[in-house]
């Protein structure tokens, strides 16, 4: 099958992805959030996110065969992803996915949410880099709320390594804590990164986790957010304390500053380090307007070509999982047995 006709199923974070693609041309890609939801809680709620895939589901897999103008038996395969993610969030895509594979008596393929948005790549049709295919070997920074992960793509479907990923928390959700310690809306990213446009980046400065040289020998590629989060926390309620104004625009830019430096800077060490002069980004942070900026500034200095999906295939969908699925069908893949499951540590 040179352009098989692929339905992907995405339910790892709180978005219900559903995509159907033909090869690498993008069809639909629908997608519902149950964002609004987590809102008052700051946060994902699991449970919460696990009931939302359940209710939209099946009306997002309507509307995207629709969309698509195709009927669900015309399809060759469904992909979903078994991991990494929330477990009941998986759980529900996994049983929807198994449940249609069974009912069209189509081949289905489990696969790795991370690897995923690496696939997102091959959909850019008539955006930019369309007609240059993704190159390898590449490397990989995918930021998110939910990971924050380096990889050293060598082949999409047989050879991707994980470099590092964070200890603690996600980039995207050390945005939503601080936006909250500011007394910013959720989700904080894009908050914090307007809040970010009037301040001064060199106001305060915060720690870049996992940076120093002892931490650099073990953790060379790792990120760590957590102790980011308490320095804001700590500086700012110094300064309630002492009864100041707090300087959000300042705050929120040196915090910024803070993340996207020490993403960008792991993410070209280890371009330059491997000798890989190329740099694919993915997951929902990509969004932020400095992180864009400073991946072109440093990624023209070093020499490495930079490479960013259109943002709506950056954020989690299921256009990129049924895109991952293409390839495996193409590069001749025998599809999973029915006895996989959800796995929220599914190594890549
Ligand atoms: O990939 P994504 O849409 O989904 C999940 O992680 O589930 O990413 C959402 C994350 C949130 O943490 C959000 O605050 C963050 O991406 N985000 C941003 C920006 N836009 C979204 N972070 C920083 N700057 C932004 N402009
Ligand atoms: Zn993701």
């Amino acid at each position: 099958r040179l352009d098989p006709l692929v339905l992907g199923i995405e339910t790892s974070c709180d978005e219900t992805g559903i995509g159907i693609v033909r090869g690498t041309t993008l069809l639909s890609n629908t997608i519902a959030s149950s964002m609004e939801e987590h809102a008052r809680y700051g946060g994902v709620v699991p449970e919460v996110a696990a009931r939302a895939h359940l209710e939209e589901l099946v009306p997002a897999i309507h509307a995207a065969v629709a969309e698509a103008g195709i009927r669900l038996t015309d399809l060759d395969a469904i992909a979903v992803t078994s991991g990494p993610g929330l477990a009941g969030a998986l759980m529900v895509g996994v049983g929807a996915a198994k449940a249609l594979a069974v009912a069209l008596g189509k081949p289905i393929y489990a696969v790795n949410h991370l690897v995923g948005h690496v696939g997102a790549d091959l959909l850019r049709n008539g955006a930019e880099h369309a007609d240059e295919p993704l190159e390898y070997p590449t490397i990989a920074l995918l930021v998110s709320g939910g990971h924050t992960s380096l990889l050293l793509v060598r082949d999409l479907v047989s050879d991707v390594e994980l470099l590092g990923e964070t200890i603690d928390d996600a980039a995207g959700e050390a945005f939503d804590k601080v936006a909250r310690i500011l007394g910013l809306p959720y989700p904080g990213g894009p908050e914090i990164d307007r809040a970010a446009q009037g301040g001064d980046p060199r106001a305060i400065r915060f720690p870049r986790g996992l940076s120093r040289p002892k931490d650099m020998a073990l953790h060379r590629y790792d990120f760590s957010f957590s102790g980011l989060k308490t320095s804001v926390a700590r500086w700012v309620e110094q300064r309630q304390d002492a009864g100041e104004t707090v300087p959000i625009a300042d705050v929120a830019a040196s915090f910024r500053e803070a993340v996207v430096d020490i993403l960008l800077t792991k993410a070209v060490a280890a371009c330059v380090d491997l000798g890989v002069p190329r740099l694919l980004l993915g997951g929902g942070v990509i969004a932020n307007a400095r992180l864009r900026a400073l991946a072109e500034e440093r990624t023209t200095a070093a020499g490495i070509a930079l490479r960013i999906p259109p943002l709506s295939l950056c954020t989690d969908n299921g256009a990129m999982i049924a895109a991952l699925g293409a390839q495996l069908i193409i590069a001749g893949h025998e599809p999973s047995t029915l006895g996989f499951g959800a796995d929220s540590t599914l190594p890549v």
